[in-house]
């Protein structure tokens, strides 16, 4: 396992993937080190990719939006994606490049130890929590894990496509607040 700044260094100049070769920045994450609540994303978009901090884009205000109305920033939590660098022309990441990245994001799991992890979308619950995982019939449904909770929520993006997703996700956010309150006294 790697302290942030050697883990920032190996993913700054990561070329293990065919994504190093057309990324302009890579997307390691933002928010807080010592986050009780950590999401994780897909990938990053193209405003992702010319920044290098994820949910900057359409969907990201959007999901910046969502974390205001539990009231929470952006500096609470940790923000990290399943793959670091932009797929071309927002294609799904191919499972290798999932399967390369996925123990940056590990390390950084480890680093920050959180207590809850939320998925954002259909691609970051099937890497992490179940390769089987519908997103539609499972999000919303609590997982325990060694150290943390872990749940999905639809991605912010689907609820842009689709606004009527936006009712229940509501409700997944609030059970999220809820439970973050109820471990507030642990960390
Ligand atoms: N969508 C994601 O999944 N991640 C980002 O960082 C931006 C958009
Ligand atoms: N499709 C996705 O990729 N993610 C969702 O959250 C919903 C539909």
């Amino acid at each position: 396992m790697l302290e942030w700044e050697e883990l920032i260094q190996e993913c700054e100049n990561c070329t293990k993937c065919e994504l190093g070769k057309t990324r302009h920045k890579v997307v390691i994450g933002t928010g807080n080190r010592n986050a009780r609540l950590m999401f994780i994303g897909e990938g990053p978009g193209q405003q992702e990719d010319e920044t290098g901090v994820p949910f900057v884009g359409k969907a990201g205000q959007l999901f910046d939006k969502i974390l205001q109305a539990i009231d929470l920033k952006r500096e609470d939590v940790y923000i990290a994606n399943v793959v670091k660098c932009r797929p071309p022309n927002n294609r799904d990441p191919e499972e290798n490049e999932k399967k390369t990245c996925l123990p940056y994001l590990r390390n950084q799991v480890r680093l920050i130890r959180p207590k809850i992890v939320v998925c954002l979308g259909r691609i970051a619950a099937q890497e992490i929590i179940d390769s089987s995982f519908r997103i539609t019939r499972e999000r919303g449904v609590w997982f325990e894990r060694k150290g943390f909770l872990i749940t999905a929520v639809y991605h912010p993006s689907a609820l842009l496509r689709d606004p009527a997703k936006k009712q229940v996700t509501w409700k997944d956010f609030k059970e999220i607040r809820r439970r973050y309150d109820l471990l507030a006294t642990i960390k």
